[in-house]
């Protein structure tokens, strides 16, 4: 193992014990009861960017995650935030303040001591400003006593946003998602070069329902042999598809491999693919250049 791994494996256990010892401090300020333990004990080091996770290449709209959020999740996720904040109304302030209200409300203004570095900011906590505080609130405000790493995964930001808006007398709208861009644009999937030999790695999720080698048979879902340039939904040695799918229209070009890798349940409702979707541009695009390469 690296000295690298040390330091961080260092870090991860220096941090824990930080960790336990606020969870200590602060279950005095507790009713008790309540108070889960967090699933993953020990704080993300900030500046350490996980391997595969694109390195901030991601051109998914931070709206398009809040779409799709699930508030179940985001009260797990909350389990990191609740040594130090209680959340429902009237709730003691702890470590950091009661977060009761707080989207739609001023920045800093429950009753609390805060930093002047968060005091100084101004505005309101809407979606864009509340979503690069928790992603990096040191970078947010620098010098802010919430001694948080921040969540650098924008699906588990989202998650924990959209039940953040659920503990408020008034929850904001969500945000409408940015058109896709139209058939045949995609300066996404154009701009992340896809790799088929990764892709080919990633088809182990798809290898349960489809076959991909030459005269392959057809299982849940259709052979994908040359699929790339043919109608959506037509040939493939007569599969069944569903009346959503076969009713599209079109071929499977970028776009619109990549719009359907994305969310399936979006881009044909109705379809049979029981397949949630690739959350990852660059895995989609490595896939999709591998379902070129396979003729
Ligand atoms: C180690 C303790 C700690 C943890 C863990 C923590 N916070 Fe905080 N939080 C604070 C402190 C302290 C402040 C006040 C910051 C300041 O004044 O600079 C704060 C402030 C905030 C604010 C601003 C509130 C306002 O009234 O403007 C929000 C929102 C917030 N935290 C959300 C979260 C969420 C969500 C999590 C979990 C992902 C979390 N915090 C984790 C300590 C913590
Ligand atoms: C749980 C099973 C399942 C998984 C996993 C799955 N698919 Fe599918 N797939 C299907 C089914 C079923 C259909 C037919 C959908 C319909 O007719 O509505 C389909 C259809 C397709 C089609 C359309 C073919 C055509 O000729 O129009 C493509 C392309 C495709 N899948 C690619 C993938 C890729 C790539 C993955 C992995 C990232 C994947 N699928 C994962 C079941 C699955």
């Amino acid at each position: 193992m690296s000295d690298r791994f040390n330091t961080i494996a260092g870090w991860t256990l220096f941090s824990g014990i930080v960790l336990l010892g606020l969870s200590a401090v602060s279950s005095r300020y507790y009713e008790g009861g309540k108070n889960e333990r967090p699933e993953k004990m020990g704080f993300e080091i900030a500046g350490v960017v996980q391997e595969g996770e694109g390195g901030g290449k991601d051109a998914t709209p931070f709206e398009a995650y809040l779409a799709k959020a699930d508030i179940a999740k985001g009260e797990k996720a909350f389990a990191k935030c609740a040594s130090c904040h209680t959340i429902d109304q009237g709730g003691a302030a702890g470590l950091g303040p009661n977060l009761w209200g707080t989207l739609g409300a001023n920045v800093a203004s429950h009753p609390f001591a805060y930093s002047d570095a968060l005091k100084g900011k101004g505005g309101k906590w809407d979606w864009t400003s509340m979503s690069a505080w928790l992603e990096n609130p040191a970078k947010y405000a620098p010098g802010t006593k919430m001694s948080f790493a921040g969540l650098s995964d924008p699906q588990e930001r989202a998650n924990l946003m959209v039940y953040l808006n659920s503990k408020s007398a008034s929850p904001l709208p969500l945000p409408a998602v940015p058109e896709a861009p139209a058939a045949g644009a995609a300066p996404e999937a154009a701009a992340v070069v896809g790799d088929a030999a990764k892709g080919q790695k990633s088809f182990a999720k798809c290898a349960a329902c489809h076959t991909i080698t030459p005269g392959g048979a057809n299982g849940i879902g259709p052979n994908l042999v040359g699929v790339f340039g043919e109608g959506i939904g037509q040939g493939r040695g007569g599969y069944a598809f569903s009346d959503a799918l076969k009713g599209k229209g079109g071929t499977w070009d970028d776009a619109t491999m990549d719009a359907w890798l994305t969310d399936p349940a979006k881009f044909a409702p109705g379809n049979k693919m029981t397949f949630a979707g690739l959350a990852d541009a660059q895995e989609r695009a490595n896939i999709i250049a591998y379902l070129k390469s396979v003729k």
